[in-house]
């Protein structure tokens, strides 16, 4: 069977009501519930994740997670919490949590925490500008190196990585699918080197950064990734089953 897009919803710190969050579940799992070739998932604020649990056409995802195993952190969960309430991704890296203060390390020890409990972990990566030299590749590969930490090449088929330009979250535009497909390639490469080929090529890449319907096909089959990590338009059912519909139908 051939593997199927991964088309993954993340909510931010939104929205503000169970009720509104309740609204969104359900309307998008009306589509959701009929595509044949789309993993839709959702990782809304830890808070309601028991609404899209039920929603048995999701797979639920997490925004977050801490790295260690239990004990004094408080305000934090961990991933054997995550795995009991049926998580089953977690993002992890997301620039967003950068800014907040993860380094490449604590990201690294987050992407050991949820591969250690049987979780799939979506890296994000990205790089903060462009620079006509191409420098911005280095960068991505040192964040990539440094972010899987020593990831072993076992469980490197549980991973997946979300290319988000910083530049282009919460922008007018994204990338061009053209770039995107550039980019996945080269972040391929650099898993190949790093676990050998056959492991790299198990790794699904997404791509993030405003992503509406009126770019995703594009995005998706000219830029030959496997899905799409949405902000924006993952709290807009309307915009997010538009999003679905265009996917399916590649
Ligand atoms: P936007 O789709 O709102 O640009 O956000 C992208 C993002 O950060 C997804 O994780």
């Amino acid at each position: 069977m051939k593997k199927k897009y991964i088309i993954a919803g993340n909510w931010k710190m939104n929205p503000q009501t169970v009720e509104e969050a309740k609204r969104i579940a359900t309307q998008v799992k009306k589509v959701a519930i009929k595509t044949k070739k789309i993993e839709t998932v959702a990782c809304p604020p830890f808070v309601y994740a028991h609404l899209v649990n039920i929603a048995d056409a999701f797979s639920l995802g997490a925004q977050d997670v801490h790295f260690e195993p239990s004990g004094s952190f408080t305000g934090e969960v961990s991933a054997e919490m995550l795995k009991s309430v049926g998580v089953k991704y977690v993002i992890v890296g997301h620039a967003e949590r950068r800014k907040m203060g993860d380094t490449d390390e604590t990201v690294a020890q987050k992407v050991g925490a949820v591969t250690g409990a049987g979780l799939q972990p979506i890296l994000c990566v990205g790089e903060k500008e462009r620079d006509s030299n191409g420098d911005y590749l280095g960068v991505l590969k040192n964040q990539i190196i440094a972010s899987l930490g020593k990831l072993a090449r076992k469980d490197v088929k549980q991973l997946v990585v979300a290319y988000e330009p910083l530049w282009a979250i919460g922008a007018s535009s994204a990338m061009t699918p053209a770039d995107v497909r550039e980019t996945a390639l080269f972040i391929k490469k650099v898993l190949s080197d790093t676990y050998g080929q056959e492991y790299a090529l198990s790794v699904k890449i997404l791509y993030g950064g405003s992503v509406t319907f009126k770019n995703a096909k594009d995005i998706v089959a000219l830029g030959q990734v496997d899905g799409l990590l949405v902000g924006r338009e993952s709290v807009n059912p309307e915009g997010f089953n538009l999003i679905l519909k265009e996917i399916d139908g590649i």
